[in-house]
């Protein structure tokens, strides 16, 4: 079985021929320039960018697979969450290669992409605890299986993805910021600044990012931003309560599971945050002093792509033969049912 995947739910116009073999016959990956200058993505122009590069990528990914496109069995694209535009230029785009080609359209949330994205490259056990940290969203899942999960925990507010390119942008960084913070706080000192710890107390496993850019931008209006290693300083000062939320969170959530007798012995973050190294190795000791391990989806599926929409398509259609011309775009789409 070979399926065509497209992702283009965001600033990624991303396409992948992949197959029921587990092979990547090509993957490309566009990451749109033209948010950089404003801190953000700006919707309009993502769409407009998705219509331009998407035509392309996919001829060159099917050139790239050596395939033509009567070989493809299944087609399929992220239909939400996400921005419309984008979700709208990516799902009829699909649609039309899936009905000229008088094959299925099986419709992929994107949360499930990134979610089943741990399953590619690692021998999982359900359930497992997934850490959903992207741009958009901040999750915690308990998967059960596929098409089998719990939401626990989730933000209040901002997502954790968006916490790092706000503070970015006060620093002065282009967009997205995440990595550039990561890089700049490697050479600072954490214990700089006192950043707060929104829900610090709370039992929840929920979220808070708001308060923490409420902070730095009061910090960074009382300091100019460009002397000594202030920039620096805030990068690290932000990322150590950045893990201490998350630990936070983590223990809590042992504490839940075990309330409710539940056996899990692996954490997988998932999602565009996931590729912080440093957030990484600290939820690894975290979770190994809790009889946990840690493990991440290859590095081509932790930021948006098309090979992890693709992925999840198999594992689904393996279970249920399920396709669905008609499904609508749907920006607010939910994983299950009822969010908390
Ligand atoms: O999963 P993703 O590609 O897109 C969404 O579904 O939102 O995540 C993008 C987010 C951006 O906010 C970006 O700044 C963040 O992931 N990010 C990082 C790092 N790399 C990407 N955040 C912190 N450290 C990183 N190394
Ligand atoms: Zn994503």
């Amino acid at each position: 079985m070979l399926v065509f995947a497209v992702e283009t739910s965001c600033d990624e116009t991303s396409v992948c021929l992949i197959n029921n073999k587990n092979d990547i016959l090509s993957h490309i990956t566009y990451s749109q320039k033209e948010h950089e200058l404003f801190g953000g993505v700006i919707p309009e122009l993502a769409s407009r960018s998705h219509l331009q590069i998407l035509q392309k990528i996919s001829r060159k990914a099917i050139h790239e697979a050596n395939i033509s496109l009567s070989d493809i069995d299944l087609f399929t694209a992220t239909v939400g969450p996400g921005l419309i535009g984008g979700l709208l230029v990516g799902s009829i785009f699909t649609k039309a290669l899936a009905i000229g080609s008088n094959k299925p359209f099986v419709p992929i949330n994107h949360l499930e992409g990134h979610l089943l994205s741990p399953t590619y490259n690692n021998s999982m056990q359900y359930p497992y605890l997934a850490f959903l940290l992207t741009g958009g969203h901040t999750q915690i899942y308990i998967v059960n299986g596929i098409n089998n999960y719990e939401l626990i925990g989730q933000t209040l507010d901002d997502a954790i993805g968006e916490a790092f390119d706000k503070v970015a942008k006060l620093l002065e960084l282009s967009y997205p910021g995440g990595p550039k913070i990561e890089l700049l706080a490697k050479k600072g000192d954490e214990n700089k600044f006192m950043i707060p710890h929104p829900l610090k107390k709370s039992k929840s496993l929920n979220f808070s990012f708001s308060g923490i850019k409420t902070a730095i931008n009061l910090i960074t209006k009382e300091n100019d931003i460009n002397k000594n290693n202030f920039k620096s300083d805030i990068a690290a000062s932000f990322q150590k309560i950045v893990n201490e939320i998350l630990e936070r969170k983590f223990k809590l959530c042992i504490n839940y599971l075990n309330n409710k007798k539940i056996i899990v012995k692996q954490l997988a973050l998932v999602g565009g945050v996931a590729s912080n190294n440093n957030i990484y190795l600290k939820m690894k000791e975290v979770a190994k002093s809790n009889a946990c391990s840690i493990v991440l989806p290859p590095k081509n599926m932790l930021s948006d792509n098309a090979a992890m929409i693709g992925w999840a398509c198999i594992q689904k259609y393996n279970i249920e033969k399920f396709s669905d011309i008609h499904f609508k775009a749907n920006p607010r789409l939910k994983l299950i049912g009822k969010e908390l």
